[in-house]
C-alpha cells in the first residue's frame, strides 16, 4: 500500500459519490484501506428525516441525513459537480449549506438570501461545481438544526493531488446533546433564562469558551466510550480530514505519540508547519499528515474549557492494547497551532486590499436573553456590508465581548493576515475576546452572502450580517424560528 502515494487512496473512492461514515460500532471512516465503511447510498438522494442513534448505551431521537451522524459523506473530484436531491422528511421546513464552497449564491442553502427553505414533503435540487479541492462539510442551515444529526462530510479530491500520502482519514467532531438533555431548541430557550457558566473558560481561547456542557462529544458520531477506530499499518503516512461540525465547542485535537503536521487550512493547502496540538473552532477544518507507529493511538479532541472529550482510536497493530479514552495525551499541553504559523501558498495568495472596513461584534445583555451584535445590528435588521465585484476589501474584525467568535463568511474564502508574510486561506477564522483579526475577501463570487458567527447559539440570537454585491438584499433571514 506504500508504493503509490496518494494514488490508493484516490481509487478507493469510486465506490460511488456518497459514502457513509461508520455507523457499526467499530468502523473506519471514509474509504480506508479496510475499506469497512465505504457503503455506497446510493441516487445522490439525501434524505432529511427523524432517525434514532445509539448514543451511551441507549436509543435518541435526532434529526439527520438518511438516518445517519453524521450523514453520508459526499465525495467529489474538484472541478466536478455534486447533485444532491434534498428530500424532507421533517416536520420542519430546511436547507443544505455547503459550507466553505465557493458555490453559485442560489445553491448556498441560506434561507431568505438566495431561496427558500424547502417545506416539509417537499424535495429541492442542489447541483454545483466545486471550483477547489479540500475538506468542506454540509449542513441544515435552518434554526438550531445542525446542532442535531443534519451535518456531513463533503471531501473535494484533487485530479493532481500533490500531497502525498497513503491513506486518509475523515474527523467529523461534534457536541451531541439532542434526545438526551431535550433538543437542541430547549438548549437555546434555557440559555435565555439561566445565568452564564462561568466555568467555561479556556486560557487557549482568551476566556469563555461556550455555554453549554454537552452530555457527548462525538468522533464521526461516536461516544468517547463506543470509539471508532481508524485501521491503518505501522509506518503508513495518513492524512487526517478534521472538521468541526460543534455548534457551541471548540477542540483540542492531538494524536498520542505522535506529532501532526498540518497540510490544510478550511480546504486550502499551506506551507507544512508541524505541532502537537491544534484548537479547532466551529466550522473550522484542518487536515494534518502523521506517519504512523505501531499499536494503537489515542485520537483525542478535548472539549476546549469544557472538560469533555471527544475521542477514537488509530490502530495499526491488531494486537496493540486499546488507549483509554480517559489517559493522559501529552501531546495536548506541548507546541500548540497558530494563524501566525499558517502561510498559504503562493498560489492562493490575495493581493492588497483597496480598503479596510471594520466589523465590530458586540453583546446586548437583556431580560429576555443575550443579543449577540455584528457592528450594533442584529439578524432581523442586519450589518450590510456592499462590495464591488472584483475589489479585494480588508475586514477588520473586532471583537469586544468575553467570548470568541468564529466568524464565517459564505461563498467565499479569505486571507487572514496573521503576520506580516501572509496568513492561511480560511472560511472561518476565531476572534479572541476583545482581539481583532484582519482577513482580505477578493469579491469574486456576486450574491447576497451570509457573515455571521458559527456559534450556532449566537447565530440565533443574532450575529448574521450580509456582504453583498450592488443589488438589493432580498428579505433577511429572521431569528428564532
Ligand atoms: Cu457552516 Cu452559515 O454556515
Ligand atoms: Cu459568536
Amino acid at each position: 500500500m506504500n508504493h503509490a502515494r496518494g494514488i490508493v487512496s484516490r481509487r478507493l473512492f469510486v465506490s460511488g459519490m456518497f459514502a457513509a461514515l461508520g455507523a457499526a460500532p467499530v468502523a473506519a471512516a471514509g474509504a480506508s484501506a479496510s475499506g469497512v465503511a465505504a457503503v455506497a447510498s446510493g441516487g445522490g438522494l439525501l434524505r432529511a428525516r427523524p432517525a434514532t442513534v445509539f448514543l451511551g448505551g441507549r436509543a435518541r431521537s435526532t434529526w439527520a441525513y438518511d438516518g445517519v451522524v453524521p450523514g453520508p459523506t459526499i465525495r467529489v473530484t474538484a472541478g466536478g459537480t455534486v447533485r444532491a436531491r434534498l428530500v424532507n422528511d421533517l416536520p420542519a421546513p430546511t436547507t443544505v449549506h455547503w459550507h466553505g464552497i465557493r458555490i453559485a449564491a442560489d445553491m448556498d442553502g441560506a434561507p431568505g438570501f438566495s431561496q427558500r427553505a424547502t417545506r416539509p414533503g417537499e424535495s429541492f435540487d442542489y447541483v454545483f461545481t466545486v471550483p477547489d479541492a479540500g475538506t468542506y462539510f454540509y449542513h441544515s442551515h435552518v434554526g438550531m438544526q445542525s446542532d442535531r444529526g443534519l451535518y456531513g462530510a463533503l471531501i473535494v479530491t484533487d485530479p493532481h493531488e500533490p500531497l502525498g500520502y497513503d491513506q486518509e482519514f475523515t474527523v467529523v467532531l461534534d457536541d451531541w446533546l439532542d434526545g438526551v438533555k431535550g433538543t437542541p431548541d430547549d438548549a437555546r430557550r434555557r440559555m435565555n433564562t439561566t445565568p452564564h457558566d462561568e466555568s467555561l473558560t479556556s486560557p487557549a481561547l482568551g476566556g469563555t469558551s461556550g455555554h453549554v456542557r454537552y452530555p457527548y462529544y462525538l468522533v464521526n458520531g461516536h461516544t468517547a466510550d463506543e470509539p471508532t477506530t481508524f485501521v491503518s499499518r505501522p509506518g503508513t503516512r495518513a492524512r487526517f480530514r478534521v472538521i468541526n461540525a460543534s455548534a457551541d465547542t471548540a477542540f483540542r485535537v492531538a494524536l498520542g505519540g505522535h506529532r501532526m503536521t498540518v497540510t490544510h487550512t478550511d480546504g486550502f493547502p499551506c506551507d507544512p508547519v508541524t505541532v502537537d496540538t491544534f484548537v479547532i473552532g466551529m466550522g473550522e477544518r484542518y487536515d494534518f499528515v502523521a506517519t504512523l507507529d505501531a499499536g494503537a493511538f489515542p485520537l483525542m479532541a478535548m472539549a476546549e474549557g469544557k472538560g469533555g472529550r471527544a475521542f477514537a482510536v488509530v490502530r495499526t497493530t491488531p494486537g496493540a492494547r486499546r488507549p483509554s479514552p480517559k489517559g493522559k495525551v501529552p501531546e495536548l499541553q506541548r507546541r500548540m497551532l497558530k494563524y501566525q504559523d499558517l502561510q498559504a501558498q503562493r498560489a492562493d495568495q490575495l493581493g492588497p486590499p483597496s480598503r479596510t472596513v471594520t466589523v465590530t461584534l458586540g453583546l446586548r445583555m437583556r431580560r429576555g436573553g443575550n443579543e449577540w451584535m455584528m457592528n450594533g445590528r442584529l439578524a432581523n435588521d442586519p450589518m450590510r456590508l456592499r462590495v464591488d465585484r472584483g475589489e479585494t476589501i480588508r475586514i477588520i474584525l473586532h471583537n469586544d465581548t468575553h467570548m470568541w467568535h468564529p466568524m464565517h463568511l459564505h461563498g467565499h474564502t479569505f486571507q487572514v493576515r496573521a503576520s506580516d508574510r501572509g496568513g492561511p486561506r480560511k472560511d472561518t477564522v476565531n476572534v479572541m475576546p476583545r482581539k481583532r483579526v484582519n482577513i482580505d475577501v477578493h469579491a469574486d463570487n456576486p450574491g447576497e452572502w451570509m457573515f455571521h458567527c458559527h456559534n450556532l447559539y449566537h447565530q440565533e440570537q443574532g450575529m448574521m450580517g450580509v456582504l453583498g454585491y450592488g443589488k438589493a438584499p432580498r428579505r433577511t433571514h429572521g431569528m428564532g424560528h
